[in-house]
């Protein structure tokens, strides 16, 4: 049988270069091996503060940007977390075999919180209802970014307890993480991620940015004093990033970036960086321009019927497995 995946994101807006190159660029490519399914996790975006109108949109526009990039309706489903209860229930019953201490070590809600987020308990226990995302769906391979990885190890851990407890019911899943450019950095501080949330719009490159902030954008990110185009992650993590980041949109080797630009300056470097992202994006960035957001929501409703009724199927095999079987 064909192996599965699946993936998500939350449509909290701002999706940046990063989210593309650690996780929407290999969505787009993996839907012609797998049978793909992806996810705009709304009821996620409702763990931190949010504005119920300004949620509306961003699930259109977020789902906008994954078809201009090339998710494809006909090759994949894509659809909101919201319209299929079944996310809901396996969350409840996999908190019931959650232990606290496994939540506690969760370094994402250590950070949200840190930064100001209130600790409600769906925060807290985020981590349970992304493992069951990925467990209604019986995926094989998640792909994702590197800040994910620890949410995924939850996952194997709990598909293991449930079947340890009520049988073989769960593949475990495995995180599928790029080799480049699985963490690309904040432009203002090369030792964070670059983050949707950042209060910073210098932080990061939006992927519907125009290409004169793109570039300003770059322009402006944080290096360090020494001239040197050279990739070090510990002595110049501002510059390796962006070396990570044109490797990715170019294609070229690291090492052949630092041959060309090694000597010549960090000006030279980063008009360099800003128009390979510049041209990497340009053809998602037209293709958002002619979408209709009509035409974006019966993709959703569609995807959302689909993914009900796969997940339907699937959830009678777990009440049936925890002892809820229907009368
Ligand atoms: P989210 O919405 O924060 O991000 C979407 C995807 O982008 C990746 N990403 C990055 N990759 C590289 N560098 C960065 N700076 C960067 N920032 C974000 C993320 O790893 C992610 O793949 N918890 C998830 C959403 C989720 C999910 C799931 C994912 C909910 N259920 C089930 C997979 C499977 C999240 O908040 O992603």
């Amino acid at each position: 049988m064909q192996q599965r995946i699946f993936s998500g994101v939350q449509p909290t807006g701002n999706i940046h270069i990063g989210n593309y190159l650690g996780a929407f660029r290999n969505w787009v490519k993996l839907q012609d091996e797998y049978d793909a399914i992806y996810c705009i996790v709304d009821l996620h975006a409702m763990t931190t503060d949010y504005d119920p109108g300004e949620l509306e949109k961003t699930r259109i526009e977020t789902a906008k940007v994954l078809l201009a990039l090339g998710v494809d309706p006909d090759r994949s489903l894509l659809y909101t977390q919201s319209q299929v209860p079944g996310h809901a229930e396996l969350a409840w019953i996999l908190s019931t075999m959650t232990p606290m201490g496994v939540l506690n070590r969760m370094t994402q809600f250590k950070e949200k919180t840190a930064a100001g987020a209130s600790s409600n308990l769906g925060l807290y226990s985020y981590p349970v209802l992304m493992a069951a995302d990925i467990l209604l769906h019986r995926a094989n391979l998640v792909p994702v970014g590197d800040d994910q990885r620890q949410h995924i190890e939850v996952t194997r851990d709990l598909a293991e307890r449930f079947n340890n407890k009520f049988g073989d019911v769960f593949p475990i899943p495995e995180a599928h993480v790029p080799e480049r450019s699985a963490r690309v950095m904040s432009l203002t501080d090369p030792h964070a991620k670059m983050s949707k949330s950042d209060p910073q719009p210098k932080s990061r490159v939006l992927l519907l940015d125009e290409s004169d902030v793109i570039r300003k954008r770059i322009r402006s990110a944080v290096t360090d004093s020494d001239p040197e185009v050279r990739y070090d992650t510990a002595a110049k993590p501002g510059i390796s990033n962006l070396l990570e980041i044109m490797s990715a949109c170019t294609g070229s080797p690291i090492d052949s970036l630092v041959d060309e630009y090694a000597a010549g300056g960090y000006g030279r470097f980063k008009d360099a960086v800003a128009d390979a992202v510049i041209a990497e994006l340009a053809p998602a960035k037209e293709r958002f321009v002619a979408l209709e957001n009509g035409d974006v929501r019966d993709v959703l409703r569609e995807g959302g019927m689909r993914a009900n009724e796969m997940a339907e199927t699937y959830q009678s095999e777990v009440r049936a497995a925890v002892g809820l079987k229907a009368f």
